[in-house]
C-alpha cells in the first residue's frame, strides 16, 4: 500500500503550515518520513539544510516534535519527563516558563498516569519546546483539547511563530487551519490536492456565499435557479440554500421572495470557509 505519494511541499522560515486530511491521508506519515522517523522509498528531503536519514541526530537537537500518539512512564513525574528531556539537547530552556503557557504549572509533580488526555497532550507539547526548537512538528495538535485549551494552544503556536520559529502541523479541524496557518496542504489518499492560503483556496475553490432560507415546502425552489449569479440551489432540512457567486445575487432573490409574498421562516447567509473547500475536494463527509 502506497501512504504518501510524491508528495512535494516547501515551508518558509516563521510560517505555520497545516496539512490536513481525512484520516490515512497520510499525514503522520509525512511527518514521520520529514522528521526522520520513516524512511522513505524514494525522494528527497532536506531540512534547515539537514538529511532527516543520515544527519538524524544534528537534526533531532534542532526541531521540536509532538507526536500523535506518544506515552511516557506511568511513574514519570511532569518535572523529570522536562528534566529528561533537557538532557538530550544540553541546554537551558525554561521548563517551568513552559509548563506555565500549557497552563501545567500545578502538575509538575504529578505522575504522568494521573494527568488527563489533554494534559497529556499539552505535555508532550511542552517537551517538544524544551530543546529551543527552530522547528516544531504538531500531529494533531488540538485533538482531545477542550474549547478554551483550544484557543490557548494556537495562541501558543502564534507565540512561537512571532518568536521567529517554523511550526508544521496537522490538523483534523477545517477552522483551525483556517484560522491558524499561513499556508494549508490538502491531502487525500497520500496525494497533495491543493496548497495554497486558506483565503485563496476558499476563493478558488468555494462558492463566494451560500443563502439560507426557510421557505415552505409550496414554494418551487427552481424559480431560485434561475436567477443570474445563483450556480446551486438545494433542499435540507426544511431550509432552502442557494449558493451565488456574489452578493448582487442575494438582492435578486430577496427581491423574488418578496414579490412572491413568501413567508421567510429563517434568513441567513454563510460565507464558505475551508471545509467547504475540503469536502469539494476530497468528497468526503
Ligand atoms: N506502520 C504501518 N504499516 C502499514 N500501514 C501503515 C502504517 N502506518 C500507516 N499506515 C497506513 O498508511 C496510511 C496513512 O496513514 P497515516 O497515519 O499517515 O494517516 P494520517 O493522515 O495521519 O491519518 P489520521 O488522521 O488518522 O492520523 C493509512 O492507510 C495507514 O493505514
Ligand atoms: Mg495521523
Amino acid at each position: 500500500m502506497i501512504a504518501v505519494d510524491g508528495i512535494s511541499l516547501e515551508v518558509s522560515k516563521c510560517e505555520i503550515f497545516g496539512i490536513v486530511g481525512p484520516n490515512g491521508a497520510g499525514k503522520t506519515t509525512t511527518m514521520d518520513c520529514i522528521v526522520s522517523m520513516r524512511r522513505p522509498d524514494s525522494g528527497f528531503i532536506s531540512v534547515l539544510g539537514l538529511n532527516p536519514l543520515s544527519q538524524r541526530r544534528a537534526l533531532l537537537k534542532k526541531v521540536g516534535i509532538q507526536q500523535q500518539e506518544s506515552e511516557l512512564p506511568d511513574r514519570m513525574k511532569v518535572r523529570e519527563a522536562m528534566e529528561l528531556f533537557s538532557c538530550f539537547y544540553g541546554n537551558s530552556t525554561d521548563s517551568t516558563e513552559i509548563l506555565s503557557r500549557l497552563g501545567l504549572s500545578d502538575k509538575t509533580e504529578s505522575f504522568f498516569s494521573t494527568l488527563s488526555g489533554g494534559q497529556k497532550k499539552r505535555l508532550f507539547v511542552a517537551l517538544s519546546l524544551v530543546g529551543d526548537p527552530e522547528i516544531v512538528f504538531f500531529d494533531e495538535l488540538t485533538s482531545g483539547l477542550d474549547p478554551q485549551a483550544r484557543r490557548s494552544m494556537w495562541d501558543l503556536v502564534r507565540g512561537l511563530r512571532d518568536d521567529g520559529k517554523t511550526v508544521f502541523l496537522s490538523t483534523h479541524y477545517m477552522d483551525e487551519a483556517e484560522k491558524l496557518c499561513d499556508r494549508v496542504a490538502i491531502i487525500d489518499r497520500g496525494r497533495i490536492v491543493a496548497l495554497d492560503t486558506p483565503g485563496s483556496l476558499v476563493r478558488s475553490h468555494a462558492f463566494a456565499l451560500s443563502v439560507v432560507m426557510g421557505i415552505p415546502d409550496s414554494f418551487s425552489e427552481i424559480e431560485l435557479e434561475s436567477i443570474p449569479g445563483v450556480l446551486e440551489v438545494f433542499r435540507e432540512g426544511g431550509n432552502v440554500t442557494a449558493r451565488v457567486r456574489d452578493s448582487s445575487a442575494i438582492v435578486e432573490i430577496v427581491k423574488l421572495l418578496v414579490d412572491r409574498k413568501i413567508e421567510l421562516g429563517n434568513f441567513h447567509t454563510e460565507k464558505s470557509t475551508l471545509e467547504d473547500v475540503f469536502l469539494k475536494l476530497t468528497g468526503k463527509r
